[in-house]
Formats: C-alpha cells, sequence, structure tokens
C-alpha cells in the first residue's frame, strides 16, 4: 500500500488549485434552475467520510465515476485519497468543465 498524503493537506491543495483556476466562482452560478445543470460542491470532509466508512470497502480494483463532476473537487480527492485504481469525472456544462480541464493549468 503506497503512503498517502492526509486527509489536511489534500483538502488544503485542493482548495489552493480551486482559487488559482476557479477566477470567478459566481461564473458557476450561471444555470437554469430546477434543471440537472444545478450546480454545488459536495463538501470534500463529507468525501473523506466516505472514503473512510467501512461500509464503503474501497478497494485496490474498486474505479470512481463522478456523473456530473463539476469542476472536479470530489474526483481529485478520490484519487489522492482513496485505493481505487481510477478517479474520473465527466460534466456536462461548459462553465465548470472547463476549469476542470487540466491542460488549462499548465
Ligand atoms: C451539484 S453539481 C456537483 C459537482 C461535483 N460532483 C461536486 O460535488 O463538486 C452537479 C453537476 O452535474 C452536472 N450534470 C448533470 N447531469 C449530467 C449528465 N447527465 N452528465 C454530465 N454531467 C451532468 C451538472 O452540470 C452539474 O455541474
Amino acid at each position: 500500500m503506497p503512503e498517502r498524503i492526509s486527509p489536511e493537506l489534500c483538502i488544503h491543495i485542493i482548495h489552493q488549485a480551486y482559487h488559482e483556476v476557479v477566477t470567478d466562482p459566481t461564473n458557476l452560478n450561471k444555470y437554469k434552475s430546477f434543471t440537472d445543470g444545478v450546480y454545488g460542491e459536495v463538501s470534500l470532509q463529507f468525501v473523506i467520510t466516505m472514503i473512510q466508512d467501512e461500509r464503503m470497502r474501497l478497494v485496490e480494483t474498486d474505479r470512481f465515476i463522478d456523473l456530473g463532476s463539476g469542476v472536479g473537487q470530489v474526483v481529485l480527492a478520490m484519487a489522492a485519497l482513496s485505493p481505487c485504481a481510477l478517479s474520473v469525472g465527466v460534466e456536462k456544462s461548459p462553465i465548470p468543465s472547463a476549469y476542470a480541464r487540466v491542460s488549462d493549468l499548465w
């Protein structure tokens, strides 16, 4: 089992990346109410609680897919903190998916 980053440091890094990339968070609120484009973010502390909950029983052969991944924070937390072999997101709205593009960081 490889050594993992602590949950606290992981949250700190993801929040730093968020503030670097999401230059104007009000853009994420540009969706039509009561549609499947409604945007919101699961708390990273909740993601950690899920990963650590023994009822989840995550193992190295599991794959995590966030259908409606927003800017990708949950995907990053699962990649860093869970034993899953794969962590990917699928996002259909152009604004959050543009913020999530890794290539824009390089
Ligand atoms: C409440 S947000 C959650 C974002 C992310 N999972 C998080 O917790 O930070 C839900 C997202 O799902 C996306 N979505 C809804 N239906 C979808 C679909 N069929 N395929 C891909 N993305 C979808 C929306 O555009 C929205 O950005």
